[in-house]
């Protein structure tokens, strides 16, 4: 919530209405900042709904709400949005459909692409990680965004939804149609050698390939990300929780300064997200 929101007047705060209860976070949101932090709120993944506590005579016909006592006095919880699973489930990969050039040389549209059944190649990240890697190296509308790993693009669609410039990569030229489709700009090539000059994105957020095959690749790429970002740019890499101690070591001797790190439980692969700015 907290990166998400950046650059706006909000800050955490410790407890809240039924914050007793697991997975219920509150944070401030100065009056100013309240309408664009909301609307940036449909961006968070992992999320249910976003509430505003309001006073219970503000309350409008018709607005959902819950009455509660907080610090002493009746309050509203007005829910301010909220995306049921079937929303989310309507956009995940496996509705989507992706252009592939396929085994005969012809481009079809298959619906639901997963990737190969090589070790490099399991691609659609879910919807709320892909949400996750966007979030926190979140920048402004129109800044430069780089995915060295895309895949099938779930991440360059959040990017895109957010209105940021995106530039996608990816080895396999099978997807070169597909990704011409979701991304800004796309170019077929390798994330540990990227055909692009220093300081050239504002963010950088990825999934690399997180079989044991892949460590040096890995390690090469988080050098390639360092190089590539300018000063003050993030980079949010979400690796397989094994390679999260080499990630971390890479990303220090490249000069890049840990900010961030969560696990993630992707349905029982242990995997990690870190993320850097670049100093
Ligand atoms: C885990 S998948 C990424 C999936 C993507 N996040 C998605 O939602 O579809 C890793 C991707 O890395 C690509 N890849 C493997 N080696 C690469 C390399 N050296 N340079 C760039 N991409 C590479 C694979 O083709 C694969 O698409």
């Amino acid at each position: 919530v907290l990166a998400l929101l950046r650059g706006l007047a909000v800050h955490e705060l410790s407890g809240g209405p039924f914050s007793e209860v697991g997975g219920i976070a509150w944070v401030s949101v100065a009056q100013n900042d309240l309408d664009n932090s909301l609307d940036r709120l449909r961006g968070l993944g992992y999320t249910a709904a976003v509430d505003l506590i309001v006073p219970i005579r503000e309350v409008k016909k018709g607005e959902r709400s819950v009455v509660t006592r907080w610090r002493g006095s009746q309050v509203a919880l007005v829910n301010r949005w909220s995306e049921p699973d079937s929303e989310l489930r309507a956009s995940a990969p496996d509705r989507r459909g992706f252009l592939l050039e396929c085994a005969d040389g012809v481009t079809r549209r298959i619906d639901g692409y997963r990737g190969g059944a090589g070790p490099l190649e399991h691609r659609a990240l879910p919807v709320e990680d892909a949400r996750l890697l966007v979030n926190l190296v979140s920048a402004e509308a129109g800044s430069r965004f780089l995915d060295p790993f895309v895949g099938a693009g779930a991440v360059i669609i959040e990017a895109r939804s957010r209105g940021l410039t995106t530039t996608s990569l990816d080895v396999d030229a099978t997807l070169r149609f597909g990704l011409a489709e979701l991304s800004g700009h796309h170019a077929v090539g390798d994330a540990s050698a990227l055909p692009f000059a220093d300081l050239s994105f504002d963010a950088i957020a990825t999934e690399p390939p997180y079989h044991s095959s892949a460590f040096e690749l890995l390690k090469a790429s988080i050098r390639e990300a360092a190089r590539v970002a300018r000063l003050g740019a993030r980079i949010a890499f979400l690796v397989a929780s094994k390679q999260a101690d080499d990630a971390r070591k890479t990303g220090r001797l490249a000069g890049l300064t840990l900010e961030f790190e969560a696990a993630v439980d992707r349905k029982g692969t242990a995997v990690s997200c870190l993320c850097w700015i670049r100093r």
